[in-house]
């Protein structure tokens, strides 16, 4: 059966149907996905009936996986490769805990997953195992069509500056009490504001919620810039949001687009969402379990 994909917007994001996922493919068919996915930056997959080992599996066709860093409480998986996106806890209530809501909040901030790692993520794929009844969407943005039209002045501006990135960063704006001084304290990641996108040859702006200053530049200048990015980017014209129902899926290139999840109560709606992560293969190092090594002194600042 040939895949059929359905463009969203005319250059980003793309509804891909016509091929069982949940199964093993051939070579040929997994290496069209990934050039489908090289070229439209997202993709959308409905009723997958993808499982927990099954969205692992297919997950590897992109490259190597990312394990997630442990929660506090405990996974509410077996596979050490998903990251629980969910708003529920182990028992399988809605959470109830102050500080994950927040992190949770820190998600609908406009971001690129693990932006703020010295080893990038590429692609992430968010599978959907339970919605709530209204509209509770992933929305995109395309960064590299707006960096193609970005004015030449602001190009010329851009290249070469480099930004430095804080997971808890991020967290301050959804609303943590984290001070500069004990941002300041924690791990960043140094990344070029402009990156080329290996799969499509194609320049992309690196920037998001993380992204906490531009090397070299006084601080309240480079957020300024940060800010002037990201509404660029955010424009209508680059964006679109993708609602789920349970076994949907959507892939996106985190080297490729920026995302954020949609609103939605989540105090009263049950939303469970699993996310597998691959690791740039152009970061430097080794594979291996590199969120949960960047945590892991993170907690120990917190904890000590
Ligand atoms: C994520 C994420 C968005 C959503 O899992 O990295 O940003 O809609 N999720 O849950
Ligand atoms: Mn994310």
């Amino acid at each position: 059966m040939a895949i059929e994909v359905k463009p969203i917007l005319e250059r980003f994001g793309a509804e891909v149907s016509g091929v069982d996922i949940s199964r093993p493919l051939d070579a040929a068919t997994a290496q069209e996905i990934v050039a489908i996915q090289n070229r439209w930056g997202v993709t959308v997959w409905r009723d997958t009936g993808l499982d927990d080992a099954s969205h692992v599996a297919f997950t590897r066709i992109f490259g190597d996986v990312i394990h997630a860093p442990p929660l506090k409480d405990g996974p509410r998986f077996s596979q050490p490769e998903l990251f629980d996106a969910s708003n529920i806890d182990r028992q399988g209530n809605i959470v109830d805990d102050e500080k994950r809501r927040i992190t949770n909040r820190g998600n609908r901030l406009w971001h690129i997953d693990s932006s703020f790692m010295e080893v990038r993520a590429a692609q992430s794929l968010l599978l959907c195992h339970e919605a709530p009844p209204h509209s509770a969407p992933t929305w995109f943005a395309d960064a590299r069509s707006a960096y193609d039209d970005l004015p030449a002045p602001m190009k010329d501006r851009i290249e070469g500056l480099e930004a430095r990135h804080c997971y808890f960063w991020s967290r301050r704006k959804a609303g943590y009490p984290y001070t500069e001084e004990e941002i300041d304290a924690f791990q960043h990641a140094t990344h070029p504001l402009v990156h080329v996108h290996r799969g499509s040859g194609r320049k992309m702006l690196y920037i998001g919620a993380h992204a906490r200053d531009i090397v070299g530049m006084d601080r309240d200048e480079g957020r300024e810039l940060l800010d002037e990015l990201t509404a660029w980017v955010t424009q209508p014209q680059y964006t679109f949001s993708t609602d789920y129902r349970a076994g949907d899926m959507t892939i996106w290139d985190n080297l490729a687009c920026l995302h954020r999840a949609g609103d939605f109560d989540e105090t009263l709606y049950r939303r469970d969402m699993r996310r597998t992560t691959i690791r740039d293969p152009q970061s430097p190092g080794e594979p291996g379990d590199v969120v949960q090594d960047m945590f892991r002194p993170a907690r120990e600042v917190a904890a000590g």
